[in-house]
């Protein structure tokens, strides 16, 4: 059965709106962790758009459950994991201009920089999955740099707007999940899922961790983030 982590940026979000103390993240994890959150999940962004070095460093000493650090492969933001010590390192692309994350870690094109990343944080003693898009030849350089784990990125699935479409998608989620298991990493997904699209994705055969964030985040609003977790885990068990 896939765990569920969740992504608490977007209550930083709301707090760097107006550059105050609230909402605090860190109260986030708590009522995430209360609701049945397996993980909890921060993107430290280069820009500092939400998560601040603050949030990192009380979440180290204050979450219970697993802490996973989403950063960019450059020198300072792996200098910082390497520090705070997250029990796992998402490496993900990053773009100044982009809203989200959009598409993966080209691990083919930028090999020599992930390479020297993911050596850093194994130094140091740290698991480090990498944020890729569903494709057999990202799928063979994450396993060929040692990757402990492969989180998929769900974007073209979730935006998908025909049936037929979003079929397709899944069948490539499948099978890209299909050979990173059998590659012996593994396996999470994440990125635009939803209570609506979240389960034929949390059904996929091996599939360890969704990362969600956004459609949490935003329910909370409504029902408060502890019963919205609870939902969101209910679907992924049920
Ligand atoms: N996984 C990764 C690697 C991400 O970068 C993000 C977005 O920050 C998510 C999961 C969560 O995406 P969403 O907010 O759309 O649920």
């Amino acid at each position: 059965m896939a765990s569920l982590g969740v992504n608490i940026d977007h209550v930083a979000t709301v707090r760097q709106a107006r550059r105050t103390v609230e909402p605090d993240p860190v109260w986030a994890a708590a009522a995430a962790e209360l609701g049945g959150a397996d993980a909890i999940t921060v993107h430290l962004r280069e820009d500092r758009r939400h998560i601040q070095d603050r949030d990192l460093d009380v979440l180290r000493r204050t979450v219970q459950v697993k802490l996973n650090l989403e950063c960019a492969v450059a020198p300072e933001m792996i200098g910082i994991a390497c520090r705070v010590r997250p029990d796992l390192v998402t490496l993900v692309p990053e773009r100044r201009e982009e809203v989200t994350t959009e598409g993966g870690l080209d691990v083919l094109s930028h090999r020599d920089t992930v390479a020297a990343a993911i050596t850093r944080l194994q130094e140091a003693g740290i698991g480090v999955s990498l944020f890729i898009d569903p494709c057999p030849r990202q799928i063979d350089a994450a396993v060929s740099l040692g990757a402990h784990a492969v989180e998929l990125h769900t974007g073209g699935y979730a935006n998908a707007t025909e049936a037929e479409d979003r079929q397709i998608r899944l069948v490539e989620l499948a099978r890209a999940g299909h050979m990173t298991r059998q590659a012996g990493l593994e396996l999470a997904a994440g990125h635009g899922l939803t209570y609506r699209n979240v389960v034929p994705v949390a059904r996929l055969e091996g599939m360890g961790e969704l990362n969600i964030g956004h459609s949490i985040v935003a329910r909370s609003i409504f029902v408060g983030l502890t019963e919205a977790v609870r939902e969101m885990k209910r679907l992924i068990c049920g």
